[in-house]
């Protein structure tokens, strides 16, 4: 389909040729095989699994209950195809369109863009997975008790999992939910997804599990799961009660549910042993054909190809340094490196004394995957990005 563009269409043909991969419904993917985990976990949910990356701002923003002046809503942060279509950030976009099918439990899995910076973590597209359950809030208390009793949590004994989250006012009940719904359909969001981790690490010795309070313009009150691995505390989700306005407007008044939103990378580089996020992305035999069932297993590294480090600096225009912004930067990067680069990091910031110039350094690491990169090949990207840098950006090299 053409979409007219305008001032604000950022979307670049390199990340427009990722809308059509759809890594998470590939056979024997990591990804694809972690979503069939999730949903062999959650047996009874509906599967929402084709849902289009295109979505308005309606969609991905206003019917979620964002406020017109959100961070998540600039261009910095998002992918637009023109003001009012753009790339889903998240499968939270689905939302209403789920509930309006009637379902009372589902799964939506998808693609989901965001502009970001450059490291072995973070690549402008990834997958999310949605979920949500709803109950009549008549019948709520009765359901959530009778769906709790079934299964039992004995053979998880290894895993701790650490609550010290306080219902206040800062992260509030909703006034119109009956408190003991609430407090119910939070616990059953909560032993829902203590669960599924648990079924998910059931091989890591030792997991710790946490659940911090957090803010969605969507739930309240919210929370986020971390678990901690390899020293850091890393989120794996959020999630929280739904507001109330959302069910209404999708023609379910009468219900209350819990919704939650989970990054699949994120799990998958733990589970798998997977290094670098870029390789979720390759489509080398190396990675792909070493998986061949639907099974969770350890990824066997193949050699690291040796990296080469280039730094590029440039003044900024007076008047547009308030414009500057790091993303702009890894866009080009993006484009014209592609999947070349394994980090970007800014390393030196300065300001002239004299002429109140601002001086930026970057340092860019460029590392294939799959194979050795000549000298000369490397300089020619780095020439054009050189180029490309200081026509986008209108900034002078140094
Ligand atoms: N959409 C959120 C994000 O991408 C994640 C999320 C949080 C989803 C809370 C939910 C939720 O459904 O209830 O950051």
């Amino acid at each position: 389909r053409a979409y007219p563009r305008d001032k604000l269409t950022n979307v670049t043909p390199s990340i427009l040729s990722k809308t059509t991969r759809q890594l998470y419904l590939q056979q024997y993917h990591p990804i694809s095989i972690l979503r069939n985990c999730i949903e062999s976990y959650f047996d009874k949910f509906h599967h929402f699994n084709s849902f289009s990356p295109i979505v308005t701002t309606v969609q991905n923003f206003d019917e979620l209950g964002f406020p017109a002046n959100h961070p998540g809503r600039s261009t910095t942060d998002s992918y637009y195809i023109n003001n009012s279509i753009m790339l889903r950030t998240h499968t939270s976009a689905h939302q209403r369109q789920a509930f309006k099918t009637g379902a009372e439990k589902f799964l939506i899995s998808a693609d989901v863009y965001r502009r970001d910076e450059i490291d072995t973590c973070h690549y402008p597209v990834f997958h999310q997975m949605e979920g949500a359950q709803i109950f009549s809030i008549n019948k709520a208390i009765e359901e959530i008790a009778c769906d709790m009793q079934i299964s039992t949590s004995q053979q998880y004994r290894h895993i701790n999992t650490d609550d010290n989250t306080v219902i206040s006012t800062t992260n509030p009940i909703q006034p119109c939910h009956p408190i003991e719904v609430a407090n119910a359909t939070i616990s059953h969001l909560k032993y829902s997804l203590n669960e599924l981790v648990k079924m998910l690490f059931i091989d890591e010795k030792n997991l710790q599990v946490r659940w911090v309070d957090a803010y969605f313009p969507f739930t309240s009150p919210s929370w986020e799961m971390e678990i901690f691995y390899q020293g850091k505390w890393l989120e794996v989700c959020g999630c929280g009660v739904i507001e109330q306005d959302i069910l209404n407007n999708a023609g379910q008044p009468d219900k209350i549910g819990w919704a939650f939103g989970l990054g699949l990378e994120r799990i998958a580089m733990v589970l798998f042993n997977i290094p670098d996020i870029r390789l979720f992305w390759s489509k080398d035999p190396r990675f792909i054909n070493q998986f061949t069932s639907n099974e969770i297993i350890k990824f066997k590294p193949f050699s690291k190809y040796p990296s080469c480090i280039k730094d590029l600096s440039f003044w900024m225009n007076n008047d547009k340094e308030h414009e500057f912004h790091i993303t702009n930067f890894c866009e080009i990067v993006r484009d014209i490196a592609e999947d070349l680069v394994e980090d970007v990091k800014l390393i030196d910031d300065f300001m002239h004394p004299k002429t109140k110039k601002r001086s930026l350094c970057f340092r860019i690491n460029y590392r294939s995957m799959d194979r050795t990169c000549t000298n000369e090949e490397i300089n020619g990207i780095q020439d054009k990005l050189r180029k490309s840098v200081a026509e986008k950006l209108d900034v002078t090299l140094r």
